[in-house]
């Protein structure tokens, strides 16, 4: 059978992740996806860098446009980052020449998803992003199918790993906001520009996305009301603490008599609930249906392992014919929503 063949845009922590679970687990993938997946050629900016996986047997490509264009590969898979740049140059040349994508990179579909899932139906290829948004919980297959049968009522939920890490850890060590984010980097948390992650920026792309799929709005990353973590002080966090409250960078997205309310922001919730037990660079989706009721997702929001294992599901969905619209719908078909302010700042 013809394998699934593959081009990988970008070595880094998530790059490696996807090299290193292709490799493992070929014969599990082949009999999942029914045809082999391989790896053809990579690129990333540093030929010599060493990676800690042997990336000799791969073609490799200096620019990941060429890459992307090249016909012994029927995949790019996007893990370069940033919202325009060579990952947006290198995602469209891979659909104008007829190739599937998948990518991790929020950045660039808050941004161009919608244009980039249009060009994608017009060329009859198929674009993926489940490691985009809470890295290794399946949140986007659970609405795109899963859940395809609900009328979605809300999607709330912990989004970023770092800030979720660094919150927690203030808590436990009483530590200072600097050491600990030195901590998240090492972990593989953080964005290129962690001012990303700590600005609720990151999170924020998140929400927006699962906003568009959940609702069948049009992507609408602008009318995300944002606020950080960086203002939260450790005093803020002991007196919560001193009232039973956790504080998290919680995101919440609902429609609204008044147009859709979309807000990411830092929200006291009760220690003993659900959300006020997420430790470390966990995060958690909580999803309302009409049908289903509440649907709790929990699982590592962020890291090498977790966001690698998102990509593969996308990855497998691909070999296997699966040819589901970016956001759960044609574009075409996602309806423009009014942004409505939220009413009442969040305790949760
Ligand atoms: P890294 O910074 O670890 O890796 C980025 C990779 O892209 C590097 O290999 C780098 O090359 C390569 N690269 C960057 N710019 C260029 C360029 N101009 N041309 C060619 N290659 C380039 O990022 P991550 O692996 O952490 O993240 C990748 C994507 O996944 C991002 O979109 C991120 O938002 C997303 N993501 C990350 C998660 C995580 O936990 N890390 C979780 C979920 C999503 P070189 O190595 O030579 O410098
Ligand atoms: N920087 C992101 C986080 C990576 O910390 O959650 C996962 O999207």
């Amino acid at each position: 059978t013809n394998p699934l063949r593959l081009g990988i845009a970008g070595l880094g922590t998530v790059g490696v992740g996807v090299v290193k679970i292709v490799r493992k687990h070929a014969k599990l993938l082949e009999a999942r996806a029914g045809r082999p997946i391989e790896i053809i050629a990579v690129s990333a900016r540093s030929r010599d860098k060493d990676r800690g996986v042997d990336i000799a047997r791969y073609d490799w490509e200096d620019d990941p446009v060429a890459m992307a264009r090249r016909d012994d590969i029927d995949v790019l898979v996007e893990l370069m980052g940033g919202s325009d740049g060579p990952a947006k140059a290198a995602v469209e040349a891979a659909i104008a020449s007829g190739k599937h994508v998948v990518t991790a990179n929020k950045a660039l579909l808050a941004h161009h998803g919608q244009d980039l899932a249009a060009a994608a139906e017009k060329a009859g290829t198929v674009l993926r992003f489940e490691a985009a948004v809470a890295g290794g919980i399946p949140v986007i297959k659970a609405l795109t199918e899963g859940l395809a049968g609900n009328e979605i009522t809300k999607v709330m939920g912990v989004m970023n790993g770092t800030c979720n890490y660094i919150l927690t850890r203030m808590e436990a060590t009483h530590q200072g906001y600097n050491a600990l984010f030195e901590e998240a980097h090492k972990l593989g948390f953080l964005e290129a520009d962690p001012q990303l992650d700590v600005g609720g920026i990151d999170a924020g792309h998140k929400l927006s996305l699962l906003a568009s799929i959940a609702f069948g709005t049009q992507v609408n990353f602008d009318a995300v009301e944002l606020e950080g973590i960086e203002q939260i002080s450790l005093r803020d966090i002991e007196e919560a603490a001193e009232m039973g409250y956790r504080i998290k960078l919680l995101g919440v997205a609902q429609m609204t008599g008044r147009g859709l309310e979309q807000r990411m922001s830092p929200c006291l919730v009760p220690a003993a609930s659900p959300l006020g037990q997420l430790e470390g660079g966990t995060n958690m989706v909580v999803i309302e249906g009409d049908s289903v009721g509440q649907i709790v997702m929990r699982g590592a929001g962020a890291g090498e392992g977790p966001t690698a294992s998102a990509v593969m599901g996308d990855v497998v969905d691909l070999a296997r014919g699966l040819d589901i619209s970016t956001f759960g719908m044609p574009a075409s078909r996602l309806v423009p929503a009014k942004p409505a302010t939220a009413a009442v700042p969040a305790a949760y």
